[in-house]
C-alpha cells in the first residue's frame, strides 16, 4: 500500500503545465471505436483510469498504445461487446463505453456500475434515453444486456437533470443512428465540448455543443483523426489551491482560463489576485486567506462539484465562516471528516458545510476518501505544521499524473513511500 508523506509549512511558487482532462480522455478514448480505423489523443495523461479505459479497449479487440503523452488507438478489429465486471469495476465512468459500443457494433453487455465512494450513482437516465432510441435494455443478475432490434434510431430526449455521462452516452449512441436526436437539457461541461469536436473531426454531425440543447445529425459511418485533449481544469484549480493555502504565487500554463470562469472569482473573494491571459493564469495569493460567501455547487457553468474539496482545504485556513452547498453528489463531504483530523473545524448538516477557518492546520495520518477528496488533503498537508501522511493513494492516482513529481516542481516536499 503506497503513502504520501508530505512536509508541511511550505511555498508553492513557480511555473506548471496542467496535464490533459481526465474526463475528457475517457469520453474520448471510449467514442474512438466508433471510427472503423482508429484515432490517435494527444496530451493523453498518465492515470490509472486512463489505463483501465485501454484494458477495456484492448478487451474489446483494439490495439491501444501509447507513446509519450499520445495514445494511439486501432480499432479495425473490435469485435467484443462485453465488458467483463472485474474491468467495470475499476472505473465507475466505463458506464460510457455503452453508447459507444452500441453504435459501433449494435450490441454491448456490461455489468451495472453501482454505487461509488461519492454516493448511489444510478444511470437511469442513460438507460431512458437509449430506449427512446430504439435500444432494448434486460437487466438481470447485475448485468445491463443491451440489443437494437431494428435500428438505433434518433430521438428528441429531455434530460431531467443535465447528466454529463448521460449526455455523452446520448451523443456516442447518436452519432451513427439513422435520423436526428435532440438532447434537451443537456450538460454544457466543456468535456461535452471536447467529445463533440473530436466526433466532429471524425465525420460526425453535431451542433448546439456548450448550450442546453445539442442537435446530432446521424452518418453512416465514422473515421478516426488526431486530436488533442484538452487541458484539466480541475487540476488547475487544485493548483490554484495550492498556490493560495500556502501564501504563494504560480503561473499555470496550457489552460484555457474561460473554463475556470465559476472558480477564478472564488480565489479573488479568498483575497488572491487572479490574472488570467491567454492560454495562461498567474495566481498571486501572498496574503492570509478571508471567509467566502455561500458556494453552492452546480452543473456547469456553475460553481464545479469536482472543486468543491479543494476549496474547502483552502476555506479551513480562510479568516471567518465559510458555508458549502453540495448540490451534485450525495456523499461528496467524506474529506471533511479527515481535514478535522488536522485540526480543521467543520460542522457537516446533509448537503451543507460550515467552515469555520483556523489560524493553523496539523500534520496527521489521513485517508484519501475518493479523487478530489485526496486532493484537498495534499493541499491542507502542503500548509500543515509538521509530517502528513496520506494513505488509499489510489483515489488521487486515478485523476493525478504523478502528483508527488508535478508539485515537488512548484515548491513541495513530497515522498511516494
Ligand atoms: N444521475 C442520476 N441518474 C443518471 C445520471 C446521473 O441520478 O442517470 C445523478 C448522479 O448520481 C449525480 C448527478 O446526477 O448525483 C450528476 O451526475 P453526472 O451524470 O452529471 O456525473 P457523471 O457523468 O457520473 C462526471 C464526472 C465527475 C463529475 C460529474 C459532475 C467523468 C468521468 N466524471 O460524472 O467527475 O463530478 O460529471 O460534473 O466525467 C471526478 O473527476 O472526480 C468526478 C467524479
Amino acid at each position: 500500500m503506497q503513502r504520501l508523506v508530505i512536509e508541511g509549512d511550505t511555498k508553492i511558487s513557480g511555473e506548471i503545465k496542467v496535464q490533459g482532462a481526465k474526463n475528457s480522455a475517457l469520453p474520448l478514448l471510449a467514442a474512438t471505436i466508433l471510427g472503423k480505423t482508429g484515432s490517435v489523443l494527444h496530451n493523453c495523461p498518465m492515470l490509472s483510469d486512463v489505463f483501465a479505459a485501454c484494458r477495456i479497449l484492448s478487451y474489446l479487440g483494439c490495439k491501444c498504445v501509447r507513446e509519450g503523452d499520445s495514445v494511439i488507438v486501432d480499432t479495425a478489429n473490435l469485435t467484443h461487446f462485453e465488458v467483463p465486471d472485474e474491468l467495470m469495476r475499476e472505473m465507475r465512468s466505463s458506464i460510457v463505453f455503452l453508447g459507444a459500443i452500441l453504435g459501433r457494433l449494435g450490441r454491448c453487455r456490461l455489468s451495472f456500475p453501482g454505487g461509488c465512494e461519492l454516493g448511489p450513482r444510478p444511470i437511469d437516465m442513460h438507460i431512458s434515453s437509449l430506449k427512446q432510441m430504439g435500444v432494448i435494455i434486460k437487466e438481470e443478475h447485475g448485468f445491463l444486456d443491451c440489443s437494437i432490434p431494428k435500428e438505433l434510431k434518433g430521438a428528441a430526449i429531455s434530460l431531467s437533470f443535465p447528466s454529463v455521462g448521460a449526455t455523452e452516452n446520448i451523443m456516442l449512441a447518436a452519432v451513427l443512428a439513422n435520423g436526428d436526436t435532440e438532447i434537451r437539457n443537456a450538460a454544457r461541461e466543456p468535456e461535452i465540448m471536447d467529445l463533440a469536436d473530436f466526433l466532429n473531426a471524425c465525420g460526425a454531425k453535431i451542433s448546439g455543443q456548450g448550450g442546453s440543447t445539442i442537435y446530432i445529425t446521424g452518418v453512416k459511418e465514422l473515421g478516426g483523426c488526431e486530436y488533442s485533449v484538452m487541458p484539466d481544469r480541475i487540476v488547475a484549480a487544485t493548483y490554484m489551491g495550492a498556490a493560495a493555502i500556502t501564501n504563494g504565487e504560480l503561473s499555470l500554463q496550457q489552460i484555457r482560463p474561460r473554463d475556470l470562469d465559476a472558480v477564478t472569482p472564488i480565489f479573488e473573494e479568498m483575497g488572491c489576485s487572479v490574472y488570467p491571459y491567454a492560454d495562461r493564469i498567474f495566481i498571486n495569493a501572498k496574503r492570509p486567506l478571508k471567509a467566502v460567501k455561500t458556494i453552492r455547487t452546480m452543473p456547469y457553468p456553475g460553481f464545479p462539484t469536482d472543486v468543491q474539496a479543494i476549496i474547502m482545504a483552502c476555506l479551513c485556513k480562510a479568516r471567518g465562516t465559510s458555508v458549502i452547498v453540495e448540490n451534485i453528489f450525495e456523499n461528496r463531504f467524506k474529506h471533511a471528516g479527515e481535514l478535522r483530523r488536522m485540526g480543521a473545524d467543520i460542522k457537516i448538516e446533509s448537503k451543507v458545510a460550515v467552515i469555520e477557518g483556523v489560524p493553523k492546520l496539523y500534520g496527521a495520518q489521513v485517508q484519501a476518501t475518493d479523487l478530489r477528496g485526496g486532493a484537498a488533503l495534499v493541499l491542507a498537508a502542503l500548509s500543515a505544521e509538521g509530517v502528513t501522511s496520506i494513505s488509499e493513494i489510489k483515489h488521487i492516482d486515478r485523476g493525478y499524473e504523478f502528483i508527488e513529481n508535478s508539485f515537488n516542481k512548484i515548491g513541495a516536499k513530497i515522498k511516494r513511500v
